[in-house]
């Protein structure tokens, strides 16, 4: 078994919340309501994953499955460019790129070098989600030995699919077994291949809610067995989005601030 890698957030206070950032061979739940920046979440992860190890990155490629149509490239290259100088010098070099963090080609090259690394599939219905999971495993697989291994597996939205075709009271073990799996199926990745896997889920205010919460992710207890982080965001003034670690494994429970900004999430 390999040892658990920590993923920055590339923001203090956040990581210093996780003992360092999210963690391979984990699952970590992002879940909040609409806006509250969970999709600026993962595709930020899929940026950091990609920097080297010295400054927090995982030296490796990523996997995104977008169920819900909101992956950006525009918004990568934002945020590759939103970089501290000190991470894109770093990266730079660690790519063997000429040039430095205010030399726009050198930079040029780094967006889209990291945009080639980020694998992203579109999930059309919960099945084929379900099966983007199992093809995430061959493709972890073929790339184990590469230069990028995948290092992150993120899942926008884990639960938008499930909660569409599932509806009503008598479809909710069936709709909770099939997320189990899929989770299940997730975790594997995540073990197998010493990658996060990062998931977001909205925040239960419709009649199918847990319990009716607002403030419980979608999929209840049985999500909350499997995800071992959970994170839930709520907006706050402006641009600030706080961000609660809950029921952490070995952490204390705690909350931290960050921004939502053009250059991608910051202290
Ligand atoms: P749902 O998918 O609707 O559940 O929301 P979400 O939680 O995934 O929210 P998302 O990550 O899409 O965040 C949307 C928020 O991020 C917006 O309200 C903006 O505040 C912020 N945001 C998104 N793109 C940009 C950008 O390019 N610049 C800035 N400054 N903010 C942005």
């Amino acid at each position: 078994r390999n040892e658990i890698g920590k993923l920055s957030w590339q923001i203090d206070e956040v990581d210093d919340l996780l003992g360092g950032g999210i963690e391979t061979q984990s699952i970590t739940e992002v879940y909040g309501e609409f806006g509250s920046g969970k999709s600026q979440v993962t595709h930020q992860m899929a940026v950091n994953v990609q920097l080297p190890k010295e400054v927090g990155g995982l030296h490796g490629s990523s996997m995104f499955i977008d169920s819900e149509d909101t992956f950006r490239p525009e918004r990568i290259d934002d945020m590759v460019r939103g970089l501290p100088d000190d991470v894109i010098d770093a990266t730079l070099e660690d790519r063997e790129i000429e040039g430095s963090a205010g030399d726009e080609a050198a930079v040029d090259e780094l967006v889209d070098d990291i945009l080639d690394k980020i694998h992203v599939a579109k999930a059309f219905n919960s099945n084929h989600q379900m099966l983007l999971a199992e093809k995430a495993q061959e493709l972890a697989s073929e790339h184990e030995e590469s230069e990028y291994p995948i290092r992150l597996l993120a899942v926008d939205s884990l639960t938008a699919h499930f909660r569409a075709e599932y509806v009503g009271r008598g479809q909710l073990a069936d709709r909770q077994q099939k997320l189990n799996k899929h989770l299940h199926d997730l975790d594997k990745v995540g073990n197998l291949y010493n990658a996060a896997v990062i998931v977001t889920n909205q925040v239960a205010s419709n009649p199918d809610s847990y319990f009716g919460d607002p403030t419980q992710p979608i999929g209840g207890n049985i999500l909350g067995h499997k995800s071992t982080f959970r994170m839930y965001l709520r907006k706050s003034k402006g641009d600030k989005r706080i961000v609660r670690l809950v029921d952490a494994p070995n952490l204390a429970d705690g909350e931290a601030v960050m921004r939502v900004q053009d250059g991608g999430l910051k202290p």
